[in-house]
């Protein structure tokens, strides 16, 4: 294997209803409102707990994933393997996702060349696996081997770290994937279609190896897996099989994968599970991440699992081939509409991601935002900034915290109320920040990122060109 051939990669609610109300009813009505705008709980709820306490709503859901956060005491991983993160580590890598996120979509490339205002960025330079991971636990080749994968929903090539290592891999919690101990192993020629699909699904050319196909791929902040592009039977649960699932059997992987044994590509590009899937399950999938790394969420394929309440906004697809774009028309606080133009957000162009932590806005969103909350706020003492989160509170001195509710208000007029444990990033009870940031600048790409997306079923529905939320999907 030559991996320098390859190796030269580029740089790296609800609908606003007015009902017609008696008179009477009127003074009880307004009471309910309030109560309907701001949230109230324990502040010990908003803080990480050291137990494991799976939801006994999600998991319980037949033919799901179970989906853990990698730092949390429901991951099996121990810490001599995955070093927990500092929380600046935790923002650098965020902020290294962002910035790959942004070099990667297609929206506003060609105005950003035409001012000159930005440095050319290669067409795809790779995604960052940034550090809010959660993974899920799949199996793969017969007999099936356990292992625990990142999903991302903003890539689409998975690949696991395979026997015997001809380069370099790096420590994971499972033993390593061993293609000759699976009698469904197969190697993929690389004069087929699916090894020049590679290109677009990798933003690499594929290499070629004694005719065995050679992908490679390049994730932002220098992590990257180089391997045999493969087949083998993937077991999700023991109803969903996937016969010949294509992936990459890495030989060379290096990286901020922390213990994790690879990635599952969740992207709309050609190669990804969802893709790959696509006979099976109709390019629908779900899931829903937990409020707490102390406790479980899931990830489900195929439709019949999806909540009855779930409200769609149709997805975009301007922001590039393996993004899931939305549109975003306005936010709420506290039931007070924010005064933003809406060509700030249609300008910025917004992706929902499974693995950017904190939400970034346009800026002049961004400050609204903040401005209008902390005017709801003022009971409550700030504190200094934690990295990219400037309005950050000192709550020592209070055991329950009343705050204002946050809702986005998406395309197709469908309300999604952000979950109490999604407004907030806790450092601590002296320094709990809103965990929303604003962008460099208005023309850099939205990201709807998972601290927001916490406790709700979030719907792909790929096909019909559509994304759904149901709030209260998982504890
Ligand atoms: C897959 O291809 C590689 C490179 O040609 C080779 O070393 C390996 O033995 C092959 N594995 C199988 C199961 O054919
Ligand atoms: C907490 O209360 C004490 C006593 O009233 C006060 O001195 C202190 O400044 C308060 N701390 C914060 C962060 O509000």
């Amino acid at each position: 294997m030559a991996p320098s051939k390859f190796l030269i990669f580029f740089l790296s609610c609800f609908l606003l209803s007015f009902f017609v109300i008696a008179r009477k009813e009127l003074a009880l009505e307004t009471t309910e409102e309030e109560g309907h705008h701001f949230h109230t709980l324990q502040l010990s709820s908003l803080l990480p707990s050291s137990t494991c306490n799976p939801s006994t709503k999600g998991d319980k859901k037949k033919g799901s994933l179970e989906v853990v956060h990698k730092h949390g005491p429901c991951s099996k991983f121990s810490d001599d393997v995955v070093k927990p993160l500092t929380v600046e580590e935790i923002f650098t890598h965020d902020q290294s996702r962002v910035d790959s996120i942004r070099a990667r979509s297609t929206f506003n490339k060609g105005k950003k060349d035409t001012l000159g205002s930005k440095a050319t960025l290669p067409a795809k330079s790779g995604s960052t696996i940034g550090s809010g991971n959660y993974i899920v636990t799949v199996g793969l080749g017969t007999p099936k081997k356990d292992l625990s994968l990142i999903f991302d929903t903003g890539s689409d090539l998975t690949w696991t770290q395979c026997q015997p290592c001809a380069r370099s891999c790096y420590k994971q919690q499972e033993t390593i994937f061993e293609p000759s101990a699976s009698t469904t192993y197969n190697n993929i020629s690389c004069t087929s279609t699916e090894c020049s699909g590679l290109t677009s699904a990798t933003g690499n050319t594929p290499g070629c190896s004694s005719s065995t196909c050679v992908y490679g791929i390049q994730y932002g902040d220098q992590s990257f897996s180089v391997g045999f592009y493969a087949t083998d039977k993937l077991t999700l649960t023991s109803k969903d099989v996937i016969d010949n699932f294509y992936f990459g059997c890495g030989q060379n992987n290096q990286g901020l994968f922390g213990g994790a044994a690879g990635l599952i590509g969740l992207g709309r590009d050609k190669l990804s599970i969802v893709s790959q899937a696509a006979k099976k399950y109709g390019k629908v999938f779900s899931y829903c991440l937990p409020s707490k790394s102390s406790s479980t969420g899931y990830l489900t394929f195929g439709s019949s699992k999806a909540a009855k309440g779930v409200k769609y906004t149709p997805l975009s697809t301007s922001q590039g081939a393996s993004f899931y774009g939305l549109d975003l028309n306005s936010i709420y606080v506290g039931g007070t509409k924010l005064p933003i133009s809406p060509s700030v957000f249609s300008t910025s162009g917004m992706i929902i991601d499974s693995g950017t932590v904190i939400t970034r806005l346009p800026p002049t969103a961004y400050s609204a935002l903040s401005k209008e909350f902390r005017a709801q706020m003022t009971k409550y003492p700030l504190t200094k900034a934690l990295s990219i989160l400037d309005t950050c509170y000192d709550f020592s001195n209070y055991t329950t915290l009343t705050f204002p509710k946050i809702s986005m208000l998406w395309s197709g007029n469908t309300k999604l109320d952000i979950a109490p444990q999604g407004v907030f990033y806790a450092n601590g009870v002296s320094q709990v920040c809103l965990a929303f940031a604003g962008n460099g600048d208005d023309s850099d790409i939205g990201i709807f990122g998972n601290v927001q997306q916490k406790t709700i079923q979030v719907v792909y529905d790929v096909n019909a060109g559509k994304v759904g939320f149901a709030s209260g999907g998982c504890a």
